[in-house]
């Protein structure tokens, strides 16, 4: 087999057999196959798409391509839930301990990577002592007693995916349906789930800002997840402003302990149902997602989500007195309000500029590199549909800096104000199984 065939027949829009798949992925990650021909085939899906089946022999080939991670001596259905990304999206940390409240085991692999404010693991390590570099068979013990535990990236995970994402960054093959699908799936795979809830978010937020795109990507995962014997299913949901109202790692932790009780901001706690209700019954845990939302909600309201919480995070050295007495959380040395310079109804809040604000004050990394600041953030007083009378607040800051002009421009830059009263967004706008 040639490389150079197999470029050719999906320039013309052939398709490629399963072999085909195999010999290039395997050649790309051995390095046998360069970067060059690599380049091309991407660009050559770009404009002839993949097949179903091609997709399918894709994501199995780049989960082949390094290790995977064996969640056997689990018992249960593991779930696992995953967000196409957004700003001050705190689902996961309220979703693990809220859904292993009732009886879903919840073993997560996460990383930290680049974003608006960190990853998960970050946000967790706003916990005085939490740490995820656990023992596997710690790991395993704490899924096993309390139903959730989060480790570190351990193992090489993807390798193929992981050098076809970064060629595909230089080469303008980013937007490919087929190619973020497969890529997005092969990690989840290779991560050990036997079950995916995916949240794919739309809006000027979201990496796919148009509704249509969003449920195209999502049609495509669902089916690879499905097409590989794993169920999957997708909620398409807004990010069209932030999710909830904090943005920043341990102002997070404290919206997250908020829901986790039933008294957090409206729409996390409502994506967390649904997201939630979909992981239960995909669980086996509940017939129905109406029967699961109902179980979600009683934990939330007898204290026994918030035990969990508490529980898991003991169980991995971090100080779980901080669900009592939030205050013990890392805290900014000032903390100050933006006011509204007019009264009016709140028409838009740009998510991507209160990201890159929440960015800005040390709350995600620019670079691998970067030290992220756990204490600093925004929390949003006013979202989309609330009205607001001048001098009342739009917006708390926490920041450790001297100079934040720049930020508090980004900030009244990205709210609009208007006279007429404008109606909520809605939150989800369906559902892909
Ligand atoms: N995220 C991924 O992991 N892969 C893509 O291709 C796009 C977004
Ligand atoms: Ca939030």
């Amino acid at each position: 087999m040639r490389m150079v065939d197999i470029i050719e027949k999906k320039r013309d829009g052939h398709s490629l057999t399963k072999a085909e798949i195999d010999f290039m992925i395997e050649g790309y990650t051995k390095g046998t196959i360069p970067d060059y021909q690599m380049s091309a085939f991407a660009m050559a899906v770009f404009f002839r798409d993949m097949t179903q089946e091609e997709r399918v022999y894709l994501t199995e080939a780049m989960v082949n391509s390094g290790d995977t991670i064996d969640l056997s001596a689990i018992e249960g259905i593991k779930v696992d839930k995953h967000s196409t990304g957004g700003v001050g999206d705190t689902t996961t940390l309220v979703l693990a301990p809220l859904v292993a409240a009732v009886g879903v085991p919840v073993a997560k692999m996460s990383g930290r990577g680049l974003g608006h404010t960190g990853g998960t693991i970050d946000k967790l390590e706003a916990v005085p002592g939490f740490h995820v570099e656990i023992t596997n068979e710690d790991f395993i013990r704490n899924v096993n007693e309390n139903k959730v535990s989060v480790i570190g990236q351990t193992g090489n995970l993807t390798p193929a995916d992981k050098k076809l994402y970064g060629l595909r960054d230089v080469t303008a093959t980013v937007n490919s349906i087929p190619l973020i699908a497969s890529s997005i799936m092969s990690k989840k795979i290779a991560a050990g789930a036997d079950a995916i809830v995916l949240d794919v978010k739309t809006g000027n937020g979201a990496f796919m800002k148009d509704l249509d795109d969003a449920k195209e990507l999502a049609k495509a995962m669902v089916d690879i997840g499905n097409g590989v014997g794993r169920q999957t299913m997708a909620v398409i949901s807004d990010m069209s402003q932030p999710l909830g109202r904090a943005v920043g790692n341990a102002l997070e932790v404290k919206e997250a302990i908020d829901t986790l009780q039933g008294k957090g901001p409206d729409d996390l706690q409502e994506l967390c149902l649904v997201l939630g209700s979909h992981m239960v019954t995909l669980a086996g845990k509940a017939n129905d997602a109406e029967q699961a939302r109902h179980m979600l909600l009683e934990v939330m309201e007898n204290g026994k989500a918030l035990e969990v919480f508490k529980t898991f995070l003991a169980s991995q050295g971090g100080d779980e007195t901080v669900v009592d007495e939030p205050e013990r959380l890392p805290k900014a040395a000032n903390i100050f309000e933006l006011k509204a310079k007019k009264s009016g109804y709140v028409a838009e809040i740009i998510a991507d500029q209160i990201g890159t604000a929440a960015m800005m004050l040390g709350a995600g990394r620019v670079t691998k590199e970067s030290v992220i600041d756990l204490a600093v953030g925004l929390v949003l007083n006013k979202k989309v549909g609330d009205y607001v009378e001048a001098g009342e607040s739009l917006v708390t800051v926490h920041s450790n800096q001297e100079s934040v002009d720049e930020v508090v421009a980004k900030i009244y830059n990205a709210y609009t104000i208007v006279s007429n009263s404008v109606e909520n967004p809605d939150l989800v706008y369906g559902e892909v199984k």
